[in-house]
């Protein structure tokens, strides 16, 4: 009974198609039968009562199932015609899946009729990729042409996700096809296909796109001294294929042994000296290569001190109206000998109030030089501070000190900006500084070391270099910092 019941609703559901019954000999209509894997289904073959019929035949596609007139044609398994001629098929499976048509002959002069109905067994999707392997290698510029083949029913559809975020497209398409033109568009392509029958399925395609090698380096300015270890480390980015790798010392490879020793842990490479001698210092070159090209980075190994990165300690920097202390910090393994501190007014101008909302007027000239010397320990961190007198009240300046030990003048620290505090008229700046602690000479600009345009344009283009480590980006964040607490009496600044 309950079985029974089952099939109404079956027929219920189904979708009626093109109701051109024939002659109306047919009590039933032609249907779609939508039906889940493994139930039943009946497909009815009622014929009007007033009809003789003398024979009815049943063809699966074209292929005969059933025939009344001979019993002994035997009916696959799982499929049965009753006495009203219906066809019940057991057990569905996707094979199940096709057209029925019930055959009725009828005696002459009449020929025979045909109805037909279909079987769409619902089925959960199944996938492949393609290519089938799941992976793809293509050259940058080449075409990327993957996709999906998804089987189920009803057709299923697809979403795609390029490693693992989800893609916008318009349509949900089997194939996706376009340019490699970056790097950056390989990846893992995964395609979900649904039908609404049963979970979606999912399959990926690893798409690689080759170029030419990518290297970067974070510290390409390698301070150090004889005796220590050290390291110049190169991060291989990118490389498909992959890359050859080689350091180069002055164009030619740099000869290993038990001092000197290439290590490679994943992507990063490092030339490690265990134990630096003067020999040692100069550039390096670090290179990568495959057929599509080659990436190199420089280095240089060398004695002389880091760059120099000023403190900023509101404290300790006891600005004055004429005079400001400054503070910085330097790595060098060897002895510092001096500093040098590069003063000049900072021609920044606030037009609002905002702080940050500064325009500056061309420079000119005005960089005062002041020879710090060193101190006596070997480091390898040496802080040294100096207060600079003389100052012009409220008033913006710029700083840059640059460090020498027996190897040489360190590059340029960033530019520090600092202001005086607002005082009662102008005091002229002093040509020798009374201040004790370190017994500076401060110079004037002079003739053999030009210090106006040519030393300002010198230092900045010396700032617009490729920072090479992250100690200068935070150095210029600190600048930042402290151009916030300019105090507003600098609006007025002349
Ligand atoms: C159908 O029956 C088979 C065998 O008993 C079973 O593995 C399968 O999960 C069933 N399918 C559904 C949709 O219930
Ligand atoms: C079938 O027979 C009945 C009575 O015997 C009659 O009323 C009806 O019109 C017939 N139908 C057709 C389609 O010939
Ligand atoms: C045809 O026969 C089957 C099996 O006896 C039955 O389930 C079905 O309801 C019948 N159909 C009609 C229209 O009588
Ligand atoms: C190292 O390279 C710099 C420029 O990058 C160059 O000025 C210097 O002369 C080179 N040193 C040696 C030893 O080749
Ligand atoms: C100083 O600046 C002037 C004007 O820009 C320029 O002509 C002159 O050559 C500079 N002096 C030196 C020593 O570079």
């Amino acid at each position: 009974m309950l079985e029974i019941k089952k099939l109404i609703n079956i027929l219920a559901l189904s979708i009626l198609i093109n109701v051109t019954s024939c002659e109306k000999v047919f009590k039933s209509v032609p249907v779609i039968f939508k039906i889940y894997e493994n139930e039943t289904v009946l497909i009815p073959c009622y014929i009007d009562d007033n009809e003789t019929v003398v024979r009815v035949r049943w063809y699966k596609n074209d292929k005969l199932l059933g025939d009344t007139l001979d019993q002994h044609h035997l009916l696959p398994p799982r499929i049965r015609m009753h006495a009203n001629y219906s066809l019940q098929v057991d057990a569905l499976g996707a094979h199940d899946t096709a057209d029925y048509t019930c055959e009725v002959v009828r005696p002459e002069p009449w020929g025979p009729i045909k109805q037909t109905h279909s079987i769409e067994v619902q089925c959960s999707p199944t996938v492949r990729t393609i290519p089938e392997d799941g992976f793809l290698e293509v050259r940058k510029g080449e075409y990327v042409d993957i996709g999906c083949e998804a089987t189920g029913t009803p057709k299923p559809t697809f979403e795609w996700r390029k490693n693992g975020e989800p893609m916008a497209l318009l349509e949900h398409r089997a194939r996706i096809k376009f340019r490699a033109e970056h790097r950056l568009l390989a990846g893992v392509y995964e395609c979900t296909a649904s039908n609404g029958v049963g979970d979606p399925v999912r399959a990926a395609i690893r798409v690689i796109i080759q170029d030419a090698p990518v290297v970067k380096v974070d510290r390409s300015f390698v301070h150090t001294a004889v005796g220590l270890r050290a390291a110049l480390v190169a991060t291989l980015e990118f490389a498909a294929p992959p890359a050859n790798t080689a350091w180069f010392r002055d164009g030619s490879p740099v000869k290993t042994d038990d001092r000197i020793v290439i290590m490679v842990q994943e992507n990063h490479h490092q030339l490690i000296f265990r134990s630096v001698r003067k020999s040692d210092f100069g550039n390096y070159t670090f290179r990568a290569e495959n057929k599509l090209g080659m990436a190199d980075v420089s280095f240089k190994l060398t004695g002389i001190p880091n760059v120099a990165s000023f403190k900023v300690d509101h404290a300790l920097n006891k600005a004055t109206a004429t005079s400001f202390t400054l503070i910085w910090e330097v790595d060098s393994y060897s002895t510092i000998i001096e500093y040098n501190l590069w003063i000049r007014p900072y021609y920044g101008r606030l037009v609002s109030a905002e702080p940050d909302a500064l325009t500056t007027v061309p420079q000119e000239n005005s960089w005062s030089k002041i020879v710090v010397p060193g101190d006596s320990s070997d480091g390898p961190i040496h802080s040294a501070s100096y207060t600079v007198r003389g100052l012009t009240p409220s008033t913006v300046y710029e700083a840059i000190v640059t460090s020498r030990n027996r190897f040489g003048w360190s590059k340029p620290s960033a530019v520090l900006h600092f202001a005086t505090e607002p005082g009662a008229g102008r005091t002229l700046p002093s040509t020798s500084s009374d201040y004790t602690d370190f017994t500076p000479t401060l110079e004037e600009p002079e003739s053999d070391q030009p210090q106006n345009i040519t030393q300002a344009y010198v230092f900045e283009r010396l700032n617009e270099l490729p920072m090479s480590d992250a100690g200068t980006r935070e150095k210029f964040d600190s600048v930042a910092i402290l151009m916030l607490f300019v105090p507003s009496f600098l609006i007025t600044f002349s």
